[in-house]
């Protein structure tokens, strides 16, 4: 640790403690652009300046000391940056002198020099530090009457990202992102002086999957989402704490709503999940949720055609249809996409009915060294840890195979078209029971006995575990439209109507049931979870042996029946 004096007042940092977060740590916020903890400190924007001073040393080159016994200290003649330095034993630092002010106000003054005075049309404004810092540390007047330079505007930086060269207060950020975190140097200054600007280098464009956290990042209105922009004022906006679904990794997100719309997904830092940053798959991978096939109502085949019911009538009608078969006769087909909560309670479920036959549809893509997995379903590990599956997909050809067959005589989809799994619409058709839950209409809804609408990811609550073994929470950021329901009620209430009362009111009922029997969430609760997660299995460690006594049944039954299978 290292003895260091902020504003008067001695303290203690870590050594490799960077000053200005030292200062923010003491309470004496010192502004930046060009600055980011995440990348290299290149010095550029001057807003960061301070007074320094290092320990004033005797004849015999040790620090004199004062009268408190603290070093005395050397101030230097000129302020420094303190981006860019680390905190040294008996340095001092003064963040609000008034040369430290008037240096505030000149380095404002320049920025603000050339730059368009067009917050009321930029989609920054709410959240730009040019304006909030012109506020805290500039002037309220321009003595500047010359003509600004004029610099290209909405250039398309690439298909997700448009730049306004004029906004641009050339901190670098968005330059050092491409280059250091992902990995593709494609941004730079041209020109020179006050005529200098970003653009992409020749032939290429910010496409990287990668590319919206420069936007994020931007401090003025440089950088703009072209997803984002002029859709909303950040200010209507409502932030919601969660996490991506898109893949294994699940980003910390902060989802902003207006009225029951999702209008962006931001990444919220989380140094063991994202640090930062987010891909651009996941980041607006959330208009599906706002898509005319979303199921609204539910619905039951009747008399060669379908009928919108109400909840329990639809239950009841599931609980009615599936009551006649057991065993081997049901097979059910479920989705990484579930939370813990929900791939429990079908576990209970499947217990019920004595399901043999039971997986979840593997999802897989393209992934890099970055964030985005290979794995895209966002609980694979749940759906390990629980038990539902231990190869993710390994059953589902031998649950079409039994489709296919006639032995299965009732499937349930939860959250997957079994038409992707091999099984074709006439197979679905000959069944005695198809129930589907699922939140969009697909070539496999029109051919179900029961439909019962569910909600995504942004409209409930719940956990996942997350490829690094990590369990995370779910927050409700929307409500579902239409009669669409919560997937852990849903199935609750068919547990229900099939096994008569069982105890749960509330998702926090259903987590303290797994709690008290998965040892890896044993004294957990949802809100213990809290924003960050919390550890819960090792990153590559092989899932416990499933814990629920029925479901290990149905392994080693299904086991059994697919002896000579690799599994
Ligand atoms: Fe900085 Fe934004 Fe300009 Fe990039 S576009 S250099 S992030 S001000
Ligand atoms: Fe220190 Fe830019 S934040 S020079």
């Amino acid at each position: 640790m290292f003895n260091v004096q902020v504003d008067g007042v001695w303290r203690q940092f870590p050594k490799g403690t960077r000053v200005i977060e030292a200062c923010e740590q003491a309470g004496s916020y010192v502004p930046r652009y060009c600055y980011h903890k995440k990348l290299s400190s290149p010095g550029n924007c001057r807003m960061c300046l301070i007074e320094m001073g290092l320990p004033k040393l005797g004849p015999d080159r040790k620090p004199e000391l004062g009268a408190d016994g603290k070093p005395v200290i050397n101030w230097m003649p000129r302020p420094q940056i303190s981006c860019a330095q680390d905190v040294a034993e008996g340095m001092g630092v003064r963040t609000n002198s008034p040369l430290v002010k008037e240096c505030q106000r000149g380095v404002m003054e320049f920025l603000l020099i050339n730059h368009p005075l067009d917050c009321p049309i930029c989609d920054q404004a709410g959240e730009c530090r040019l304006q909030e810092f012109s506020v805290e540390y500039g002037t309220s007047e321009s003595r500047f009457l010359e003509n600004k330079v004029k610099k290209p505007k909405n250039v398309e930086l690439g298909p997700r990202v448009t730049l306004d060269d004029e906004r641009c207060i050339l901190c670098s950020r968005c330059i050092r992102f491409c280059q250091e975190i992902a990995k593709d140097d494609v941004l730079g200054f041209v020109d020179r002086g006050s005529n200098t600007v970003l653009t992409a280098h020749p032939g290429k464009r910010l496409e990287n999957n990668y590319s919206l956290n420069t936007v994020d990042i931007c401090p003025v209105g440089a950088l703009t989402s072209s997803d984002f922009r002029f859709k909303m004022r950040v200010w209507f906006l409502k932030e919601t704490k969660s996490i991506c679904t898109s893949c294994a990794t699940g980003c910390n997100t902060v989802i902003a709503t207006r009225e029951d719309m999702i209008y962006r997904q931001t990444p919220r830092e989380n140094d063991a999940v994202n640090s930062c940053w987010m891909c651009d798959y996941g980041r607006l991978n959330f208009d599906y949720l706002q898509s005319e096939r979303r199921l609204l109502e539910p619905r039951i085949f009747l008399g060669n055609k379908f009928a919108a019911v109400d909840w329990p009538t639809a239950i009841a009608h599931a609980a009615l249809q599936l009551k006649p078969f057991s065993g081997w006769e049901i097979a059910v087909v479920a989705s990484g996409r579930m939370t813990n909560e929900e791939l429990w309670l079908m576990a209970q479920l499947a217990r019920a009915l004595d399901v043999q036959l039971i997986d979840i549809v593997a999802r897989t893509g393209p992934g890099d060294d970055i964030l985005l997995s290979t794995d895209r379903n966002p609980n694979t590990n749940g759906a390990r840890l629980l038990g539902i599956t231990s190869e993710p997909g390994a059953k589902l050809p031998v649950i079409a195979e039994a489709v296919k067959s006639g032995r299965v005589k009732a499937l349930m989809a939860l959250g997957e078209n079994p038409i992707d799994t091999g099984i074709s619409v006439e197979q679905l058709s000959n069944l005695r029971a198809f129930i589907v839950m699922d939140i969009l209409a697909n070539t496999a809804t029109e051919h179900a006995t029961v439909v019962l609408p569910s909600l995504g990811f942004a409209e409930k609550r719940g956990s996942t575990i997350n490829g690094k073994g990590r369990l995370q929470r779910l927050n409700r950021a929307v409500r579902g439209p239409g009669n669409a329901r919560d997937d852990w009620e849903i199935l609750r209430d068919l547990l229900q109507a099939l096994t008569g009362s069982n105890g749960i009111y509330s998702i926090e009922d259903v987590f303290r049931q797994m709690s008290e029997a998965v040892p890896q969430f044993a004294g957990l609760t949802l809100s213990k979870i809290g924003d960050l997660g919390v550890q819960v299995m090792q990153a590559r460690e092989s899932p416990s042996p499933p814990v629920d006594p029925a479901v290990s049944d149905i392994e080693k039954a299904e086991a059994k029946k697919t002896s000579g299978r690799s599994r």
